[in-house]
């Protein structure tokens, strides 16, 4: 293990998957941790993170006491560097040229960390103090213009630094550096998919015993790769749980329905809800009453199925997709958490309490796609892109009826098939395909008059979705889509595109 100590940085998480991608296990773990707590998880190497603030600062987060001592190879960055330069004796101070954003590094000797690099190299800085001595011992093998000091080292103690940030794409041989400390501190790349499937399979065989655990397949990733890991540990007395809404998009159902069962042998029950859905959403227009409403008859229906499930004898776990961001982001607990607190799934009343089974709890997104490569999950389950758990309904403004279902679906499986026939789906986030079901337009087809809806295309690039910029889809994708779409859909004879970043708007419509 790789500790990546975060001093409150929105590097820690890059930090810990560029440590990742080099084979290393790694993972994050607050600045506030007692070192004897680090020390307990056996860490192979230690890199301390950026941070924001200047080690000077009032408040300015503290290295751990006792943190240099400890004979781990440690690697500073950034604040991580300074810290450690102040710790050992170096000296830190605001020299007033700080430097944001690309910069030219020169390499004066190669040490580890450098070995066989271009002597110079773009870096990326985001910094305002500098260190301005080495500690004692130490050679410094980097510097800028404005940073005598952009990099040192003491092989003999295992302490390295560098005061740019290796982590980025813009630091060009960023991932090289980091990869030479990981060599230098003897870190062996054994992080493979295959040893991450098994031993997640042997965590949940350990953890669940010869209990029984039942899990909701959404359609999506993280919920299909869970399962899998699960059923792979524990065979029948896993049970899973699809509840058809009749929201997904085409083809979606049945790729779960038989793709998913064909490859994994999962235990099934599929509930077909959709008349169920579409009653309650009968009338509604406002969205968020349109969210609450399937977020509500989801967990009425699992409830029913959960019960139905009990019947056959005890069920003491409950499978969810929880990801390595979303535990970090939630203050990194350990362990299992009682479903009443959490949010995926709360509001479950108090005869259906589980323990939680999260065997992607400590897996990044991408991980967990190759993890479902590795169990041979079928291709557009494991690269789908972010879908709603609403779905579709939240497509449709306005009301939502079977038969406005029917053309969005159309719609939306012919924009996403001409999209990655262009071969631009990992360029985009995702494409929302939004119905305009209350407005109609004039048009004219054949040598007849239409009165036909619109429809809206949403491609957006983003990097979280918390941000997003409107996708520049060449002209001529979007005529193909357009042209197919008012031949080949009934009721559409508009198409047009949001070119809305966010924020403003946000990605879905509703
Ligand atoms: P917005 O529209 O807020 O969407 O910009 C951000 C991202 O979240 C997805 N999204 C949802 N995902 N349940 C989900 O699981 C939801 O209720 C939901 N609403 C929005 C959206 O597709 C985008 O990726």
């Amino acid at each position: 293990t790789v500790l990546v100590v975060d001093f409150g940085a929105q590097y820690a998480q890059l930090i810990a998957r560029r440590v990742r991608e080099c084979h290393v296990y790694s993972e994050i773990v607050p600045c506030t941790m007692p070192v004897s707590e680090m020390l307990a998880r056996k860490p192979k190497a230690i890199i301390l993170s950026g941070g924001p603030s200047s080690v000077y600062a009032e408040g300015a987060p503290a290295v751990p006491d006792g943190l240099f001592e400890t004979g781990v190879p440690t690697f500073g960055i950034c604040y991580g560097f300074q810290a450690m330069a102040r710790a050992l004796g170096g000296e830190v101070a605001r020299t007033g040229s700080a430097e944001f954003g690309g910069t030219t590094l020169d390499v004066l000797q190669e040490g580890a960390l450098f070995a066989g690099l271009p002597r110079v190299q773009q870096v990326w800085m985001s910094h305002g103090d500098s260190v301005v001595a080495a500690p004692e011992g130490f050679a410094v093998t980097a510097s800028t213009a404005d940073t005598p000091v952009a990099g040192f080292e003491h092989p003999e103690r295992g302490f390295y630094g560098v005061q740019f940030h290796p982590e980025v794409l813009h630091s060009e041989h960023g991932q090289a550096v980091l990869k030479h400390f990981l060599d230098a501190a003897g870190c062996r790349p054994s992080w493979t998919m295959l040893n991450i499937v098994d031993d997640a399979v042997a965590a949940v065989r350990e953890q669940v015993g010869d209990g029984r655990a039942i899990c909701a397949l959404s359609g999506g990733v993280d919920s299909a790769v869970a399962a899998a890991i699960v059923q792979r540990a524990i065979g029948d007395r896993l049970t899973c749980v699809f509840v058809d809404h009749g929201l997904l998009r085409k083809g979606e159902a049945e790729q779960v329905e038989r793709d998913f069962v064909a490859v994994t042998g999962v235990k099934l029950r599929v509930v077909d809800a959709q008349e169920r859905f579409l009653k309650a959403l009968t009338g509604v227009v406002d969205p968020e009453e349109k969210r609450k409403i399937i977020g509500r008859e989801f967990i009425r229906v699992f409830e029913d199925e959960q019960r139905a499930i009990l019947a056959d004898g005890p069920v003491d776990f409950l499978v969810q997709g929880t990801l390595y961001p979303d535990v970090v982001e939630s203050g990194g607990g350990t362990g299992t958490a009682n479903i009443k607190s959490h949010h995926n799934v709360g509001g479950l009343p108090d005869d259906l309490r589980f323990d939680l089974v999260e065997p992607l709890r400590t897996l990044f997104k991408d991980e967990v796609r190759r993890a479902g490569e590795e169990l041979g999950l079928p291709a557009a389950m494991v690269w789908r892109q972010p879908f709603p758990g609403p779905g579709l309904g939240i497509r449709i403004i306005g009301e939502v009826t079977g038969e406005r279902l029917d053309i969005l679906r159309e719609a939306d499986a012919i924009a996403r098939e001409e999209l990655t026939r262009a071969g631009l789906d990992r360029d985009i986030w995702q494409c929302p395909v939004v119905l305009l079901a209350d407005v109609r337009s004039v048009g004219v087809q054949g040598d007849g008059r239409t009165y036909g809806h619109p429809i809206v295309l949403r491609p957006v690039t983003s990097e979280d979705a918390m941000t997003a910029d409107w996708a520049r889809v060449p002209y001529d994708v979007l005529g193909r889509i357009s042209t197919r779409i008012t031949n080949e859909v009934r009721e559409i004879n508009r198409v047009t595109v949001d070119i809305t970043s966010k924020p403003p708007g946000t990605i879905e419509w509703e």
